[in-house]
């Protein structure tokens, strides 16, 4: 979705998305687990919604300097409420740019949305410390069981100008050292954690 159509979407959205979402957003606490939360870590999402996975790790670690980045300013007023302890940035994530590096990045469900993903993925990465870490939720294209009923959900997530990407993992395997990937749910969707960015 183009980002200045994003605000006009999350404005409604924003009002209804905390109860609609968990049936649709599977996994989100996973990828909050899988960043390994220290004490004094500094953590930033990429998209960060109306800040579910801010509000986790807090609960995991209050010791710890988060932020969060998104595009819908109405999403952010919901963030801000939820989570006082963090900092928060309007902004585009394949371009914005933090005046610093963060031990721990995640992204849940966002790169789904846009078209040059790649773009936000490299922004990621800048935004990484070299021992860092990376993770990423998000759609899949369905695979084993449920894969006859993938024409009908893609049909569903491109309505929503939303789009399963199976090409994010190679292009991470380029960027980064280590690279885990796990699937959901026949293939629902995927948990990537990345650690040591490559030059
Ligand atoms: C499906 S929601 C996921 C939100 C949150 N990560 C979560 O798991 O609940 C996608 C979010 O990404 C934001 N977003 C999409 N494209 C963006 C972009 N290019 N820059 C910043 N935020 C973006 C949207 O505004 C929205 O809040």
């Amino acid at each position: 979705m183009k980002p200045e159509n994003l605000d006009r979407f999350y404005r409604f959205h924003s009002l209804i998305y905390d109860f609609t979402r968990p049936l649709f957003l599977p996994n989100r606490l996973k990828a909050v687990k899988a960043l390994n939360i220290q004490p004094k870590d500094s953590i930033i999402d990429f998209g960060c919604g109306t800040g579910y996975n801010l509000q986790k790790i807090i609960k995991i670690n209050s010791n710890v300097n988060i932020k969060g980045i998104d595009f819908s300013k109405y999403m952010l007023k919901k963030a801000e409420k939820k989570v006082p302890l963090g900092q928060f940035f309007t902004g585009d994530i394949k371009n914005i740019k933090l005046e610093m590096k963060a031990d721990k990045i995640i992204s849940s469900y966002v790169l789904s949305m846009i078209d040059d993903w790649q773009k936000a993925i490299l922004n990621m990465k800048k935004h990484l410390k070299k021992n860092g870490v990376l993770v990423i939720i998000d759609f899949h294209p369905f695979q084993g069981k449920l894969k006859p009923l993938y024409p009908l959900f893609n049909f569903w997530l491109k309505a929503h100008g939303v789009y399963a990407r199976d090409e994010i993992t190679g292009f991470v395997k380029k960027h980064f050292k280590s690279v885990e990937e796990k699937k959901y749910y026949s293939g629902y969707c995927f948990l990537l954690k990345a650690k040591y960015p490559l030059n």
